[in-house]
């Protein structure tokens, strides 16, 4: 059975990932492929409904544990019904963020470890992974100060302290280097279009597709 691909989006706060997910989309969908887009925690009415309990409130509303547990719970359901059935009928699925973001912020940030977490990934998902994951990299405070530049209710780890977003930046560097298969590291300091433009070749590159960045314009 052909399968299609599964690209994930990570990075620290304001990377611009869902601008980029959005500029990708266009791309492959110029190039005739079918693309379902979605985000984590997110992607299904039960996982959207987990979502705005973790990503409202203050900053001390869960316990570090809690929260890994409901990011895997959104994640189980997202998975099941929309992100496995998209990539069995060949469709390309991006999404903004999965399990390196549990990696990132609770094992890092929140300075769970990262050993529980590969293992509920394990348990709950078995070897599902993505075929790649790009992750955008940028300092911390510029990225904060992009985040806070926009307004929105869903700020709880924007609100952070700057240890546990260095903590996040610097658990995904560890994690492109130790998988750089299935890992891209992408400077995001650049402009939107020169971080496309990467994106663009690191995606015709390792999934061999022909594509052709577009440039802002394409944004819907
Ligand atoms: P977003 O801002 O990229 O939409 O993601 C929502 C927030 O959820 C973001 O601050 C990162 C956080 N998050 C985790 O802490 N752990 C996770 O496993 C995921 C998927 C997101």
């Amino acid at each position: 059975m052909t399968t299609g691909k599964f690209i994930t989006f990570e990075g620290g706060e304001g990377g611009g990932k869902s601008t980029q997910l959005a500029l990708l989309a266009k791309v492959l969908e110029d190039a005739g492929i079918e693309v379902v887009t979605t985000r984590e925690p997110g992607g299904t009415s039960g996982a959207e409904e987990i979502r705005d309990l973790l990503v409202r409130g203050t900053t001390d509303r869960w316990a570090p544990l809690a929260e890994v547990l409901l990011h895997f719970a959104a994640r189980i359901d997202h998975v099941e019904k929309v992100i496995q059935p998209a990539l069995e009928t060949g469709a390309w699925v991006l999404c903004d963020r999965f399990t390196d973001s549990t990696m990132a912020y609770q094992g890092g940030g929140h300075g769970l470890g990262f050993d529980r977490i590969r293992e509920l990934h394990h348990q709950i998902l078995g070897n599902f992974r993505p075929d790649l994951t790009l992750i955008l990299d940028l300092p911390v405070e510029e990225g904060l100060a992009r985040a806070f530049g926009r307004a929105g209710a869903e700020d709880r780890y924007e609100r952070m302290d700057l240890g546990f977003h260095e903590r996040i930046r610097a658990t995904f560097l560890a994690i492109g280097e130790e998988e750089p298969n299935r890992c891209a590291i992408i400077d995001a300091t650049g402009g939107v279009d020169d971080v496309q433009r990467d994106i663009c070749a690191e995606v015709s590159h390792r999934l061999g597709a022909d594509l052709k960045a577009t440039g802002r314009e394409t944004e819907q």
